[in-house]
């Protein structure tokens, strides 16, 4: 996602940082990155976020303000969305996050729904398992984490895309002043392996108003994303913030590793991931202040409208947000999602 209103960042005042232990450690070389690595395993879990939890307005804020991105939607409060059975917790526990469905008149908003956690996310792990992601002409999905100033403070997006897209996006967004961060894009090897495994898009990290590409990695695995990532039963996805930089793994169910099912993650255990971004070439904690956790799906808004021409959805925004079909997908069904800290 991109750009913050002030109504945003009304909405996530209600955080209590639980992660502001910034290491001073400042890493500018790879070696001393690698050596570091072995010792970079004991994270605690903080919260583990399930079933209700996502309804309850102490631990997840509802954005109710004008939509960042300028899309068709109408973000609505919890009581709101509750009534329009936009967010719900089915038997199972699993919690499911949708976008208004049926027809509109053309030019009407859609109802949606975007939540953000109210404990703020420093330097740990993330894991987010998702049954199902929200997709279809005119969608914007996108779970990703954002810093109380924008860009200033950092964005990282760990699953995006729009429209028909198959693979899925993943992005930091920094701001320009200060020393540049950029992607390396020949890390090397990290424990034998290739460091990351994505196509690499952008190396350009800083981002504003109106040049917002960020440093970015495409998924090769058509399974990263919307109908694909459904038809595996969904992924669980893992992002680590350590002193090596960012990465993000999406694991098909059969594949996510035993460690974590034990509840003890190790990523030195793990395979490549899926994006890398290093710390040799990005000094972290200049750029990235503690983040707020969010969930969204937009409707229509930059990025999908941009992507229309040539994307199979046609590019009449109006036809498109109006017509019920696109958004018969449009939901998140929430596992869990843990956050630990380093
Ligand atoms: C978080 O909760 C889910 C659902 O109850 C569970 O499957 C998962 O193991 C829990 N994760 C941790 C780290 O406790
Ligand atoms: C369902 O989720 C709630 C949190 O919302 C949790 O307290 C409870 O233990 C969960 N129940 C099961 C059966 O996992
Ligand atoms: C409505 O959306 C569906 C699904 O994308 C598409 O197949 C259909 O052609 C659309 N209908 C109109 C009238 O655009
Ligand atoms: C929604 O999902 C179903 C089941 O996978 C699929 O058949 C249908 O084409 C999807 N609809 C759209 C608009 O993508």
């Amino acid at each position: 996602m991109v750009a913050i209103t002030p109504a945003f960042v009304l909405a996530s005042l209600a955080a209590t940082a639980f992660a502001g232990r910034d290491r001073p450690l400042r890493l500018r070389h790879e070696k001393a990155a690698r050596s570091l690595h072995a010792r970079n395993s004991a994270f605690t879990l903080v919260q583990n976020y399930t079933g209700s939890d996502f309804l309850d307005t102490s631990k997840w804020s509802y954005f109710t303000g004008t939509d960042p991105t300028n899309g068709m939607v109408n973000y609505l409060s919890l009581k709101e969305a509750k009534a329009a059975g936009l967010v719900k917790v089915g038997s199972n526990n699993q919690t499911t996050i949708s976008v208004e469905s049926g027809n509109l008149p053309s030019g009407q908003n859609r109802k949606s729904v975007r939540i953000s956690a109210n404990e703020k996310w420093g330097k740990g792990l993330i894991i987010a398992d998702f049954a199902q992601m929200p997709y279809g002409c005119g969608v914007w999905p996108a779970f990703w984490t954002v810093g109380a100033n924008w860009p200033d403070d950092g964005e990282i997006d760990i699953i995006e895309g729009v429209n028909k897209m198959a693979n899925n996006q993943l992005t930091l967004h920094t701001g320009s002043s200060g020393t540049s961060c950029t992607t390396d894009t020949n890390p090397g090897l990290i424990n034998g392996v290739p460091a990351f495994l994505g196509n690499v898009l952008g190396t350009t990290c800083a981002s504003s108003d109106g040049n917002n590409a960020g440093c970015s990695f495409s998924d090769p695995d058509p399974t990263s994303f919307g109908p694909g990532f459904n038809s595996v039963g969904g992924r669980v996805i893992t992002v680590v913030r350590d002193d090596m930089g960012i990465r993000m793994w999406s694991w098909r169910r059969s594949d996510v590793p035993a460690d974590i099912l034990a509840g003890k993650p190790n990523p030195d255990l793990w395979s490549s991931a899926t994006a890398y971004w290093s710390s040799v070439t990005c000094n972290f904690d200049e750029h990235f202040a503690d983040q707020t956790i969010v969930l969204n799906t937009d409707v229509a808004g930059g990025w999908t409208t941009s992507n229309l021409p040539g994307s199979g959805c046609g590019t009449d925004v109006n036809s498109i947000v109006a017509n019920g079909s696109n958004f018969e997908n449009g939901s998140w069904v929430v596992n869990s999602i843990s956050v630990w800290s380093l």
